[in-house]
């Protein structure tokens, strides 16, 4: 499987092409919609979340709710398009008209001003608007494909905010991705422990007040996951390699680590490592490592985390420099949000969940659903077996 996506955050759509997912799978339009409603949640969020309701429309690889195994072509209108289609239009307008909402003082900590210089545009609106966030739509979009598949194959996924703005949730070392999803529905940003709600929330609250910003961790967690998922043999065949790549592709992410992580660092071996039990199939009395060894799955849960900066548009702006003048000036300021932590969780869920997918039809080549059912039925068998 794999897919592209493009478009402008301001442009008229957003547009992936997917090419690889088997014939035959019921695809659930809703169940795309609902990850696009869950991106486009979480407390905190800024104006454009009120103006998009963002609804996928397919325009090929399906017919009567099934996929055909040709390359499927998703579209989602951005709905501020009409206020932008002087400023966004692909035809050439006036010298006057070219102007509109040009942005000459790069923000810092976006891609305005490198992307500037190295695509050489004098307005960086060029550039801003690419590099939006924007694009995680799509990402999303696909993903909820992804986790399709791979209900198909009983491979569940979820994801939670760890920490936000310095407050950090108690998280139970064992942790469904049930728990989580049912612990998160109540939640408006995203968490599994409802004690720190409320003092998240007010934290939210005064950091856009003094036109600030926050970041956070977040977390995805897998069940079913069968083990040897990935390989040892290869260095990008890596499947943690893999998963690290796309945690860190999410616009905002610094870091990424899976278990217990960078934590491993202040432990001797014998407090990291998972010993091994067997009682009707292998498996391990603790899950420090996040669920990998070698590359590969070991069979218990994938737990991998994502460090997220504080988005870097500030409503109290900070110091930048003008690019036609040289002089310093304050950045400019683009529609934003105090914090995105709770979106990004679901950008990073559905992530995931494509390399995941990718994965297993890679292992797996099927054309059809079928196939990939029994061949992955047939490897667990095996693997138990061993
Ligand atoms: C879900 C999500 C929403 C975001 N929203 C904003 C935003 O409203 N304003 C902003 O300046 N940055 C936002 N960002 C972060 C920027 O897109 C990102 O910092 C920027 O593109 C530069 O890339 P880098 O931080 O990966 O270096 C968001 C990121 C994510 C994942």
């Amino acid at each position: 499987m794999r897919y592209l996506t493009a478009g402008e955050s301001h442009g008229p759509e957003l547009t992936t092409i997917i090419e690889g997912v088997p014939a035959g799978l019921t695809l659930s339009i809703d169940a795309i919609n609902h990850e696009l409603a869950r991106r486009q949640g979480g407390y905190g969020r800024g104006g454009r979340m009120k103006i998009e309701k963002d609804q996928v429309r397919i325009t090929s690889g399906v017919r009567h709710d099934k996929t055909l195994g040709s390359p499927i072509t998703l579209i989602v209108e951005n709905r501020d398009w009409k206020n932008w289609q002087k400023v966004m239009s692909v035809e050439a307008v006036s010298e006057k008209d070219q102007k509109l909402r040009r942005v000459a003082k790069p923000r810092p900590g976006h891609a305005d001003l490198v992307g500037g210089m190295k695509y050489q545009h004098n307005d960086l609106r060029n550039v801003l608007e690419r590099s939006s966030a924007r694009e995680t739509t799509m990402r999303v979009a696909v993903g909820a494909i992804a986790k399709q598949i791979l209900a198909a194959v009983d491979i569940e996924i979820a994801s939670h905010v760890v920490i936000l703005g310095g407050i950090e949730a108690s998280v139970p070392e064992k942790l469904s991705v049930k728990e989580i999803q049912e612990k998160t529905a109540v939640s408006e940003v995203n968490m599994v422990d409802e004690t720190v709600e409320a003092s998240v929330k007010e934290l939210i609250d005064q950091t856009k007040k003094a036109g600030d910003t926050i970041g956070g961790v977040v977390e995805v967690r897998t069940d079913n996951v069968p083990a040897g998922l990935g390989s040892y043999v290869q260095w990008d065949r890596k499947l943690d390699g893999k998963i690290a790549q796309i945690m860190l592709s999410i616009n905002a992410f610094k870091g990424v680590e899976f278990g217990i992580g960078f934590e491993a660092a202040r432990q001797p071996g014998s407090k990291v490592m998972d010993e091994i039990v067997w009682d009707n199939g292998y498996s391990r009395t603790s899950n420090h490592l996040g669920g990998f060894e070698g590359g590969m799955t070991n069979g218990e849960q994938i737990i991998v985390r994502g460090v997220m900066k504080p988005i870097p548009t500030l409503y109290k702006p900070l110091m930048s420099v003008d690019i036609d003048t040289k002089e310093p000036y304050k950045a400019s300021v683009e529609r934003s949000d105090s914090t995105a932590v709770p979106a990004a969780s679901i950008v990073a869920e559905n992530v995931v969940a494509t390399v995941l997918a990718e994965e297993l039809l890679e292992q797996f080549s099927a054309d059809t659903m079928d196939d990939l059912q029994q061949a992955v039925a047939r490897y667990r068998e095996t693997i138990k077996n061993f």
